[in-house]
C-alpha cells in the first residue's frame, strides 16, 4: 500500500514513522506547508517524498490519506480525501463538528471507503488488557469512570483543553463500556490565560445510572494520568506514568444494605489482594496501522471507526455547550439542536 500523511507537525511525524515500519508499505508521502516540517522530515526519512500542496498529494496514487492537522482543518482535508476516493486515517478528534463526522461517515458509505479515527489508547497494551478484564466478567458492572490528565501542556491554538485532551478518555470510556448509553453532559471550565478553557471537569451520565468524570487541565506543575474504573466486583485502576505495573487489579468493593423501616443504610467496604496484570508492551501506532491496512483489505470497519469518531465528537460538542453555560446539563440527543 501506499500512504500520504498530511501534516508534519507535532504528531505526523509519528504516522510517518509507524507506516514506513509496516511491511505492507511500499511508499510514504509527507505534505506539509512549511519548509522546516519537510526538511525534518526528509532528513530522518530519507525514502519520504515530501511535498507542498496537498492537491498534489490528492493526485499520487495512495490508498491512505493520514490527516494529522488542527481539528478545524479534519472535515475540509477528509472530505478532499474521499472524494478523490482515498480511505482517511483522521487524527483525535475526528471532527469539530457531529455533522461534520455524519457528513463524512455518509460520503465514505457512498464511496465504499473506510474511515479510520486516531483515538491512539485503544490500541495499548494496557487499554486492552482492562477491556479483556472487564469481558471476562472480572470486573462486574461498571458502577462509575473517574480520570484526571493533567500537565504542563501544550496550549492549543484552535481548541480547550478538554477537545485536546479528553478526546482520549472519552474514547477509552467508550470502549470499555461499549453497551452504555450516555444522556448528558455537564462541563466546568476556566479561560483565564487565553480565549480557551485550559483546566476543566466533565461528567458524563448513563442511562443505566453509572457515571463518568474527567479532569483535564493544561496548566499542572505535575504530569498525572490515571483512571479508576469501579466495578461492582473488582476495581481497574491505570496509571500510564508507570512503566510497569500499568494496571492494578483490586478485589475491592462496597456492599450495601438497607433495614427496612429503620431506614439506616449500611456500607460493608472490602479490601482484598491487589494483583498487577501484564501488559503488551507494543507501539499503540503500530498495532493502528495494521489495523487500519486489514480493515480496508477485508472490506470492513477498523476497530476504531468514523462512528466511534462520532460519538466522541458528540460529547466534546455538548461539553462546549455546556461549559459556556457555566456546567448546565446538556442532554445528548438534543446537542443537535442546540
Ligand atoms: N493521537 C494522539 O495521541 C495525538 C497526539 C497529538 C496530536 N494529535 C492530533 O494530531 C493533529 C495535529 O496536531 P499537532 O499537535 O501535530 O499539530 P501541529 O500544529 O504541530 O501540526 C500540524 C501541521 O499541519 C500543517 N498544515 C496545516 N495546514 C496544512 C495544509 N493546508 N497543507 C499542508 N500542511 C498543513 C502545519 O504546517 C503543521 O506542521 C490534531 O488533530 C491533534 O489533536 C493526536
Amino acid at each position: 500500500m501506499k500512504v500520504g500523511i498530511l501534516g508534519l507537525g507535532y504528531w505526523g511525524p509519528n504516522l510517518v514513522r509507524n507506516f514506513m515500519a509496516h511491511p505492507e508499505v511500499e511508499k510514504v508521502y509527507g505534505c506539509d506547508l512549511s519548509d522546516d516540517r519537510r526538511n525534518l522530515i526528509k532528513s530522518r526519512f530519507p525514502a519520504v517524498e515530501v511535498l507542498s500542496d496537498y492537491n498534489e498529494l490528492l493526485g499520487k496514487d495512495v490508498e491512505i490519506i493520514a490527516i494529522a492537522t488542527p481539528v478545524g482543518t479534519h472535515f475540509k482535508f477528509g472530505k478532499m480525501a474521499l472524494e478523490a476516493g482515498k480511505n482517511i486515517w483522521v487524527e483525535k478528534p475526528f471532527t469539530a463538528t457531529s455533522q461534520q463526522a455524519i457528513d463524512l461517515n455518509e460520503l465514505a458509505e457512498q464511496k465504499g471507503l473506510k474511515i479510520f479515527v486516531d483515538h491512539t489508547f485503544i490500541y495499548t497494551g494496557a487499554v486492552r488488557k482492562m477491556r479483556e478484564l472487564i469481558d471476562s466478567g472480572e470486573i462486574g458492572e461498571i458502577k462509575y469512570f473517574d480520570s484526571v490528565r493533567i500537565n504542563l501542556g501544550l496550549f492549543q491554538h484552535d481548541v480547550n483543553v478538554i477537545w485536546d485532551l479528553a478526546p482520549h478518555d472519552l474514547s477509552i470510556m467508550n470502549y470499555l463500556m461499549p453497551n452504555e448509553k450516555i444522556v448528558a453532559v455537564a462541563a466546568n471550565g476556566v479561560a483565564n490565560y487565553y480565549e480557551h478553557e485550559s483546566v476543566a471537569h466533565l461528567s458524563v451520565y448513563f442511562e443505566n445510572n453509572s457515571f463518568a468524570h474527567f479532569h483535564v487541565n493544561w496548566t499542572s506543575p505535575v504530569k498525572i494520568r490515571k483512571m479508576v474504573v469501579g466495578g461492582d466486583k473488582k476495581m481497574l485502576v491505570f496509571d500510564d506514568m508507570e512503566n510497569f505495573e500499568k494496571i492494578k487489579v483490586y478485589d475491592a468493593g462496597v456492599e450495601i444494605t438497607t433495614k427496612e423501616k429503620i431506614h439506616q443504610v449500611l456500607a460493608q467496604y472490602r479490601m482484598g489482594d491487589m494483583y498487577s496484570p501484564k501488559v503488551e508492551a507494543t507501539e499503540a501506532l503500530a498495532l493502528g496501522a495494521d489495523e487500519f491496512i486489514q480493515a480496508i483489505k477485508e472490506n470492513r470497519d477498523p476497530l476504531t471507526s468514523g462512528k466511534d469518531g462520532l460519538e466522541v465528537v458528540k460529547v466534546l460538542e455538548a461539553s462546549e455547550k455546556s461549559i459556556k453555560h457555566r456546567g448546565q446539563l446538556i442532554e445528548i440527543n438534543q446537542v443537535e439542536m442546540v
